[in-house]
């Protein structure tokens, strides 16, 4: 996708506001921190249009950005972040939801995991959940530069199995820094959104 123009358009607090013009949607989910805004901001080239932080928890919002006349990426809450009281949660819980069974221009959930690590429980929670609701998913495992290029392959295994991945099925490999996995990932999105 050659990206001539990419906007922030909205910070959406419910349904009301998210935007009436039927492009097609790609969504983020993931924990706190994972990366899924610095992803966002890779696939797009631009430094810092999404607002990434250190300080994870912060985005609360559905925040929608715009690339060309072609497509939103809507970055979705990050969860399991310990310190966001009980209820919050909850009530991230029933916004997203909704959100991911009900958004009709919904066309992928990119969900995204640190391939340093094992899949969380909240990781596996989420991934169950958009299977057994059959909202698409593609599983983006990034902060690949974090490990040594040896250990990839054998890190991908562990996030396959952790999930219950279908055979064949792979998740793909990213990293923000690296700009890797960029071209591929533009590809899947593309075949997407091309229906
Ligand atoms: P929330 O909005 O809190 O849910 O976080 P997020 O998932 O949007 O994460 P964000 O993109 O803000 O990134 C969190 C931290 O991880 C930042 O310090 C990023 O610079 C860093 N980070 C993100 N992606 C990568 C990556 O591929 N490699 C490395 N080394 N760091 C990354
Ligand atoms: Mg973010």
């Amino acid at each position: 996708m050659k990206v001539n123009q990419a906007e922030f358009v909205i910070s959406a607090v419910g349904p009301s506001q998210y935007p009436e013009d039927a492009l097609p949607e790609i969504a983020l989910a993931g924990r706190s921190n994972v990366g899924k805004s610095s992803l966002i901001n890779c696939l797009i080239s631009r430094k810092n249009l999404a607002r990434t932080s250190s300080q994870p928890g912060k985005t609360q919002t559905l925040n929608y950005y715009k690339v060309n006349q072609d497509l939103y990426f809507v970055d979705l809450p990050g969860y399991g972040y310990a310190k966001v009281s009980k209820t919050k949660r909850e009530q991230w819980g029933k916004f997203i939801e909704n959100y991911l069974l009900n958004r009709e221009t919904l066309r992928l959930v990119m969900q995204l995991v640190d391939l340093r690590h094992p899949p969380s429980k909240d990781d596996q929670a989420m991934y169950e959940w958009l299977r057994h609701n059959d909202v698409p998913v593609l599983v983006v495992a990034t902060k690949a530069d974090k490990i040594p290029k040896s250990q990839w392959a054998k890190h991908l295994k562990i996030v396959r199995e952790t999930l219950g991945m279908d055979k064949g099925v792979q998740p793909l490999m990213f990293s923000s820094e690296l700009t890797l996995g960029k071209d591929e990932l533009w590809g899947i999105l593309e075949q997407a959104i091309a229906y």
